[in-house]
């Protein structure tokens, strides 16, 4: 099925639309999964790249078309609690409290794998993640295939993950067969992988579902910090956390501080960068470049959103990145949202993205 050179088909839907499995869409989509296809799918979270996760060929293929390292697992997803057990062994009873709690939703649990899941899936682990997306698209897929789907973000390794359709395609066009588009995301960013296995549980990346709000159901949880020197990636608690990630090809400058620090910042770097015919691309947040700084010149800015709306940053990240990252921009400025909430998650993509973290205070 997946050719390197294949036409990759964009089917258009809206969530709001009739997603039963007759929609030709989804039928056509579910078809292709079944086949062994490659199919970009849209989540709550982030578009995912799926496959069906109990083809181990199909599996081989997302690892193929992304470029990414046969050691990093890929997390599954489901549209209902009966199809847990067809890829995992147990639900500790830990983990069936958070999976009740926000499911469908942006978390993803580890649970001991099933003996039926292929090992490529899992990178070899004896763990296998878990997610119940939240969107209908996703959902309406996965019930009419009525298989669970292996999906990373369907973005090449190492790059920016997409929140639409059109970032997909301009890394993934001819690698896969085909594209779901069902508009722009709405969190933004990937979901929130614990480990309910150990005690405390382990916090290993966060995203769309908040510490807080685990914390409010299971108690304290531990916050995996990857080591800096890094062993085999086996032997780490989970590999992505611990690599360079969302890099744009510009500097990623991260300033500690608020609006002073970023005003100040975008003098500094206006005056050496404009001296070399580059442009300094900034991510501002709602009402904090004055009228003095554009006047200077030399700046490209996307609007963030608003200042300490968490969810709303999340909501335009990539896409202000991606936005951002073009021809002639040689340094992205940014500000660093503290690590509250969803906070925490900005900042975790944000220091992985920044090639070094520099953090740049008044
Ligand atoms: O929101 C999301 O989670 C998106 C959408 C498409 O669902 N998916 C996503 O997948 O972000 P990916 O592959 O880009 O990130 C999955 C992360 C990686 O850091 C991987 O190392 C980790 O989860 N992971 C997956 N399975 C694991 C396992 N068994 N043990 C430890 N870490 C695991
Ligand atoms: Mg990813």
């Amino acid at each position: 099925m997946y050719l390197s050179g294949v036409r990759t088909v964009r089917f258009t839907v809206s969530s709001s639309d009739d997603l039963s499995p007759e929609t030709p869409a989804i039928a056509e989509c579910a078809t292709i999964l079944h086949r062994g296809g490659l199919i970009a799918i849209p989540t709550e979270t982030v578009y995912g790249l799926a496959a069906n996760a109990l083809d181990p060929a199909a599996v081989m293929r997302i690892f193929e078309a992304k470029g990414r390292p046969a050691w990093d697992p890929l997390i599954v997803h489901v549209s209902t609690f009966e199809m847990v057990p067809r890829v995992a062994a147990e639900s500790p009873a830990l983990a069936q409290n958070l999976a009740e709690r926000f499911w469908p939703g942006p978390l993803t649990l580890l649970l001991p794998k099933s003996t039926r899941l292929p090992n490529a899936v899992t990178a070899g682990r004896a763990t296998v993640a878990v997610r119940m997306p939240a969107h209908p698209v996703a959902r309406a897929l996965i019930a009419a295939a009525d298989l669970p789907l292996a999906a990373p973000s369907a973005n090449r390794f190492g790059r920016i993950s997409p929140t639409t359709a059109d970032h997909v395609l301009s890394e993934l066009d001819g690698r896969i067969d085909a594209v779901l588009d069902a508009g722009a995301t709405e969190v933004g960013v990937e979901s929130t992988v614990l480990d309910p296995l150990r005690t405390p549980p382990l916090l290993l990346r966060p995203g769309g579902v908040t510490r807080e709000q685990i914390e409010a159901v299971v108690g304290p949880v531990e916050l995996y910090s990857p080591p800096t020197h890094a062993p085999e990636p086996e032997a780490l608690a989970s590999p992505g956390p611990a690599v360079r990630h969302y890099a744009p090809t510009a500097r990623l400058v991260l300033l500690d501080g608020e609006r002073d620090a970023l005003l100040k910042a975008a003098r500094d770097y206006v005056g050496s960068e404009g001296e070399r015919g580059n442009y300094v691309g900034i991510m501002a947040p709602d009402g904090w470049i004055d009228e003095t700084t554009l006047a200077a010149g030399g700046i490209v800015l996307f609007a963030s959103g608003a200042w300490k709306d968490w969810a709303q940053l999340g909501r335009n990240l990539f896409a202000g990145l991606r936005y951002l990252d073009k021809p002639g921009v040689s340094v992205i400025l940014c500000p660093l949202p503290s690590a509250e909430g969803m906070g925490l998650a900005l900042r975790d993509r944000l220091v992985r993205a920044a090639r070094t973290v520099i953090q740049y205070r008044q």
